[in-house]
């Protein structure tokens, strides 16, 4: 299922230079895992260079024995290969108007990947995590000051916590690899959290410690960013982001294709959701007024993605055209119309408009429009 890189690659989208946050062409994905040249890059900081032979994951706080593995050892323990999709929360953020701040993703902040290593459960029955351990809290190696306030007052790391019930589920992985190959740098190398169904800030990169609290951590990463507004009985307080929603994006056509008039166009994309299935895609070509199911590529698999497709018979008058595709997973979630405000700038769930142009050679519908 690994795939090689291939030759010719077709690259990434530049949305930030400094650091690297780097967008898949979705268009160009035809593959059920994500070739790693085309994996979204989302870092807040520089990436750290960190050495194999002097790296060392620490195993500490509420645990009775504390210890800690170098990349030797880690890569000796039993391991586990399993395909997950990340999908960064603010993905397909240009959608959203009026504009919102943060790195403008289109469709492509989202790829399937095979990640090997360690069960974080694993490491933490052997630390001997405290019954009393309410979270686990995952530390990057890189640092800085973030970009929006409230500013800490001197740079900090990445770091994020989990429930305690998600850290000792069997799919979070410590992964040293991606895809078969070696992590790349820019994807965490040498060592990286894996929390397959939840969103991608979650799988914390440059991993080397892992921290069981006994309080609710409440990091930068999860109350100023990549939090939202949850209703507690009419009052509205800070929560950290979890679990994916069920999505579905259209990989093609892109926005403002040119479509042939009267022939056969195959719509297709992914859909995805947290810690369920996608059980139905519904494509619509009129903006939103009928639908027709899509039919799927892939089966079905929890915590990785599905590709499904749909033949359109383009219609024969040229004109502009609204393409949506909508998700529905085993546990009765739906694409909503609209974006939830409770997120801000984040999940961006809601069914995206794909504009698109059906052509007679003979006439523009550019002007027609
Ligand atoms: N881990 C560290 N240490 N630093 C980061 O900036 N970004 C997070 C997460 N892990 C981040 C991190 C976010 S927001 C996402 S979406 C994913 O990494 C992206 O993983 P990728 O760059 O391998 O696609």
């Amino acid at each position: 299922m690994a795939t090689t890189p291939r030759p010719g690659s077709v690259g990434l989208i530049i949305r930030e230079k400094d650091p690297v946050n780097l967008e898949t062409p979705l268009d160009q994905v035809d593959s059920y895992v994500t070739p790693l040249e085309l994996f979204y890059v989302r870092s807040h900081f520089q990436a750290p260079k960190l050495e194999p032979s002097s790296y060392e994951l620490r195993i500490d706080g509420a645990v009775r024995s504390p210890f800690f593995l170098t990349y030797e050892r880690l890569r000796a323990m039993p391991s586990e290969t399993r395909v997950a999709t990340l999908e960064c929360a603010g993905n397909s953020r240009v959608f959203l108007s009026p504009q919102v701040a943060g790195v403008q993703w289109g469709l492509g902040a989202v790829g399937n990947a095979e990640w090997t290593g360690v069960p974080l459960r694993t490491l933490l029955e052997r630390a001997g995590l405290e019954e009393d351990a309410c979270e686990i809290v995952l530390e990057g190696a890189d640092r800085g000051t973030p970009k929006e306030p409230p500013l800490p007052p001197g740079p900090i790391p990445y770091a994020r916590s989990l429930p305690r019930d998600k850290a000792i589920r069997p799919e979070v992985l410590i992964a040293y690899k991606m895809n078969d190959r070696d992590l790349p740098i820019d994807h965490g190398y040498p060592v990286r959290a894996i929390v397959p169904g939840h969103f991608g800030m979650a799988s914390v990169k440059w991993l080397t410690r892992i921290h069981a609290v006994r309080e609710p951590f409440r990091g930068y990463w999860q109350t100023s960013d990549y939090a939202y507004w949850a209703d507690l009985d009419g009052q509205s307080v800070r929560r950290a982001l979890g679990a994916m929603k069920p999505k579905s994006e259209i990989a093609r056509p892109r926005v403002y294709e040119t479509l042939a008039a009267d022939r056969v166009y195959t719509v297709c994309g992914m859909a995805w959701s947290g810690e369920t299935e996608i059980t139905e895609v519904a494509v619509s070509t009129d903006g939103g007024r009928t639908w027709t199911q899509a039919e799927f590529v892939d089966p079905v698999r929890r915590h990785a993605w599905r590709r499904w497709k749909l033949d359109w018979l383009t219609p024969r008058e040229p004109g502009r055209h609204i393409l949506l595709a909508r998700a529905k997973d085993a546990n009765g979630g739906v694409q909503p119309d609209t974006h939830g405000r409770q997120y801000g700038s984040y999940v961006v769930d809601h069914t995206l408009p794909i504009e698109v142009f059906v052509e007679d050679p003979a006439i523009s519908p550019r002007e027609s429009v």
